[in-house]
């Protein structure tokens, strides 16, 4: 068993003046206070992986691939926070040698699922494959029923289709920002306070950064997936919305509703499409909701195959 638990101050300390002193990458460039609250994540994340669960780090490593290649962060500076990361660890005291084995094995891991991970954001399969598993562990935190963002790509292209316009891949993506809010927030049971709530409602501006430098055809939908006509949405409480994040608003609802483990399976489109009918003008287009009553036929069938999943 690893022992470090004490040492932890100075462990982000330590680390975080490291990161600092890597003069030739963005680290430098970043507030001390910042750097430590990353190596916090950090440390936490290497730790589970050296008591045997890997999967906390492999999202901080995704996450790092995605959010760092926009912030001018190169593989290799990356690479070298590692390094500093190993370096940190050989100065703090160790319970054993089998620890430190252990943690040497991890950042070994590490470093090559980072660098397997970059390559493949370098293709658009890879990228997609990476949003799928990001949003898949987003997901399994929120209590949806099924997989939330491949359903509102899937409901999202139905009523496109119709309207013909082209949403591109922004269902899919229309959610990953909330790999920004704070884990504690998402996974809240109960009612959230008002401080908590505003971090939920920064997640399409997240959505935003993370998909313009990767996927600018969607990044206008996703920032404006949850703005309405009547400009009572966020982020920005626009009365002009696009009429394409306006297809993903609504599909976005639909899927929410239809997941509902507490409507009966039969009645739940009718009542999604009941509620969705109700708000056409203030927070739905009307020409979104006459599309969307087009694809009921498809809809229906589609639901059902999801919830026989
Ligand atoms: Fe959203
Ligand atoms: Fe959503």
């Amino acid at each position: 068993m690893i022992e470090f638990d004490p040492e932890r101050e100075r462990f982000i300390a330590l680390f975080a003046t490291k990161l600092k002193e890597l003069r030739k990458t963005p680290y430098a460039q970043r507030d001390i206070r910042e750097l430590e609250r990353f190596a916090g994540r950090c440390l936490d994340a290497v730790k589970q992986a050296v008591d045997g669960d890997r999967a906390k780090l492999e999202r901080f490593v995704q996450e790092s691939a995605l959010n760092r290649g926009k912030e001018g962060f190169k593989a290799w500076h990356v690479m070298q926070g590692f390094d500093a990361f190993r370096d940190t660890a050989k100065m703090v005291r160790w319970s054993d040698c089998e620890s430190f084995v252990k943690l040497d094995d991890v950042l070994h891991w590490a470093t090559n699922t980072y660098v397997r991970v970059y390559e493949e954001l370098l293709t658009e399969r890879g990228l997609v494959r990476m949003v799928e598993s990001l949003t898949l562990a987003l997901e399994a935190k929120e209590k949806y029923t099924s997989s939330h963002s491949q359903s509102v790509q899937k409901i999202s292209e139905n009523i496109a289709g119709v309207l013909g316009v082209d949403i591109g891949l922004a269902g899919l993506f229309h959610d990953i920002g909330k790999i920004n809010v704070p884990d504690s927030v998402l996974t809240k049971a109960g009612p959230l306070t008002e401080e908590e709530w505003a971090l939920v409602k920064q997640h399409p501006y997240h959505s935003f950064r993370i998909v313009s430098p990767i996927y600018p055809e969607a990044a206008s939908i996703v920032l404006r997936h949850h703005e309405r006509p009547d400009g009572r949405g966020y982020p920005l409480g626009e009365t002009v919305i696009p009429v394409e994040a306006n297809v993903v608003s609504a599909a976005d609802t639909l899927h929410a509703i239809c997941s509902n483990r507490s409507y009966r399976q039969h009645q739940k489109l009718d009542f999604a499409l009941e509620q969705i009918r109700e708000k056409k003008g203030t927070q739905f287009l009307p020409e979104v909701v006459t599309a969307l009553e087009k694809t009921y036929g498809d809809m229906a069938g589609f639901l059902t195959e999801l919830s026989a999943e």
